[in-house]
């Protein structure tokens, strides 16, 4: 079976190989098998094209104050009777710790540009209770402290998003100031901050200046936002010892090209460390943050995966723009908020605001993005799942002293080994599935602007590979088999290497609709894949209807 036209014309666009004359084979795949009897799809690999390294921080993680996410999933109170690490739920930090959590983002999100974190330090029975973006109470007992303390119990690197739209520049650099500054040298707000508990700086190196500044952020031009931008960055306190800085513009919103295009004009030659980009996938065709997540049919759940797969074209489109005035790419991008996103009907609870359940259709979501985000590991920086417990495309699943992973948590845990690899080309070949619905114009609302039209076709099988940094004879291969009634039998190919063992894990259940709670927290869980024998150093694999899989595969 060889490529279609479309994937064929843009995986060559995409590596430049059109360019350079590389005629793929037609028929059997990139590396010439022939076509074999009960063989759906050719995986063909090709170690010696490195995309680039995957930055373990293209699987961070989001909180906000919004619904039940930092109050019930993240915060219990240290004298709560659900079990806690200084107020901290337990269950939380260790699952956060099995997915090896790099990054954590807070407090927003549009809750950000609303937040004073003068409100939340010193101790928590003076501190304010305020109004917050989302229309809720908020006792600001989870301040800052309590945020470095959560970073700090994983293991993972605090990431803060700064408010532009309400407070003005002192405010950001004087909580960098209280954050980053060294105790003992007099300096006012180090000499707080060790007052208020904390003597060490907790040394934060990634700053969001402003969030989603096109919308909830100040509903500015790129051009007024740019202004902003540089009136906030002019001057900014760093310290010998301390983290570089990893400064975060805000980027547009979902294809919105416009807007990178001109921020980057109007940046005058700044160049921030990251690009933010925010691209949800609407769980209903026609309208934005739609759609039941447990309710769909087999055409919606095709057309939500088709419209997922639109982040790669997020990717290149973002990535173009930003080479108008930034060729060299010091700038890359940082997608802090991905997702499905659904309507009201699976909330935990009444007052959880955009609570939603997660099925296996949102696993082969999380693995087609992370396959996307690893094809184009050159461009990625960083990537933070909107968000990590009792919200959009959440983890967990946290109610009092209930709690549960959800299928999205098994892909994260899947995917780990691709971490601080080396992405290298894989080309799939297989036949496209008809999306049906996909004469629906864009969904509106957020992640609608640009140039996205609806897909026809989603791809048949899709994945990425990489070589493990420690071990260049180990390569992990991921796939998502988006069909719902297709097993899809592949043959595995390496240029230049034999396959001499395989080993891995696979995600599948019967119904796509299957999915954990807190009565069933063990419902859909990974299992050792079944594996055959590698033949002359190529491997038949079948890939169960509707799963996500990762192969170990040991080269010789
Ligand atoms: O993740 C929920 C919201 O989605 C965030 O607060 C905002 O940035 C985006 O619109």
């Amino acid at each position: 079976m060889g490529l279609n036209k479309t994937t064929r014309r843009r995986f060559l666009q995409g590596t430049g190989l059109a360019a350079a004359g590389v005629a793929l084979r037609g028929a059997g795949g990139l590396l010439g098998q022939t076509a074999s009897k009960g063989v759906d799809a050719h995986i063909d690999i090709v170690p010696g094209e490195p995309i680039g390294t995957i930055a373990p921080e293209i699987y961070s993680h989001f909180i906000e104050h919004l619904g039940g996410v930092i109050y019930d999933g993240v915060w219990v109170g240290e004298g709560s009777k659900i079990a806690n690490v200084n107020g901290i739920r337990k269950a939380f930090i260790d699952t956060m710790k099995a997915v090896q959590a790099p990054v954590l983002r807070w407090p927003g999100g549009c809750f950000a540009d609303s937040y004073d974190w003068h409100d939340g330090i010193g101790p928590g029975a003076k501190r304010p209770q305020r109004t917050g973006f989302w229309s809720q109470e908020d006792t600001n007992k989870y301040g800052t402290h309590e945020f470095m303390q959560t970073c700090k119990a994983i293991g993972c690197e605090p990431y803060l998003a700064a408010n532009v739209r309400s407070l003005p520049p002192k405010d950001f650099y004087q909580w960098m100031e209280y954050c980053n500054a060294p105790a003992g040298t007099g300096n006012a707000l180090a000499d707080l901050r060790a007052a208020n508990g904390d003597k060490e700086p907790f040394n934060v190196q990634y700053w969001g200046v402003g969030n989603e500044s096109w919308g909830c952020g100040g509903n500015q031009t790129p051009e007024e936002y740019a202004g902003e931008y540089r009136r906030f960055t002019a001057y900014l306190p760093q310290y010998e010892g301390g983290k570089p800085l990893h400064l975060v513009v805000c980027g547009p919103n979902g294809d919105d090209v416009h807007w990178t295009s001109e921020l980057g004009k109007a940046l005058h030659g700044n160049h921030p460390w990251g690009l933010s980009t925010h691209y949800y996938t609407s769980g209903d065709a026609k309208k934005f943050a739609e759609g039941d997540a447990l309710k769909f049919t087999d055409a919606e759940h095709y057309d939500l995966l088709a419209r997922g797969a639109h982040m790669e074209r997020i990717i290149t489109d973002h990535w173009g723009a930003l080479e108008e005035t930034d060729p060299t790419h010091k700038t890359r991008l940082v997608i802090d908020e991905w997702g499905a996103w659904y309507g009201k009907g699976t909330q935990l609870n009444a007052h959880y605001n955009l609570s939603q359940q997660s099925t296996m259709r949102d696993a082969l979501l999380s693995g087609i993005t992370f396959d996307i985000f690893q094809k184009h590991a050159d461009k990625m920086a960083m990537a933070n799942v909107a968000q990590s417990i009792n919200c959009i495309h959440s983890l967990m699943l946290a109610q009092e002293d209930k709690f549960t992973v959800t299928p999205v948590f098994h892909v994260f845990q899947m995917y780990m080994p691709h971490r601080g690899g080396t992405a290298v080309r894989a080309e799939f070949s297989a036949e496209t599935i008809v999306n049906t619905l996909a004469t629906v114009s864009p969904v509106g609302g957020n992640s609608a602007v640009g140039s996205i039209a609806p897909d026809q076709r989603l791809a048949g099988l899709s994945g990425s590979a990489s070589i493990s940094a420690s071990n260049p004879k180990t390569m992990t291969l991921t796939v998502v088999n988006p069909h719902l009634d297709r097993v899809m039998t592949a043959e595995i190919a390496i240029a230049g290497a034999s396959i001499a063992g395989v080993s891995g894990t696979v995600l599948a259940e019967a119904d796509i609709h299957a999915h954990n709670d807190f009565a069933h927290p063990d419902a859909v869980k990974p299992r050792a894949a079944a594996m055959g024998t590698p033949v002359a150093g190529r491997l038949t694999h079948s890939f169960p209807a509707a799963s996500v899989t990762s192969l170990q595969l040991r080269l010789a």
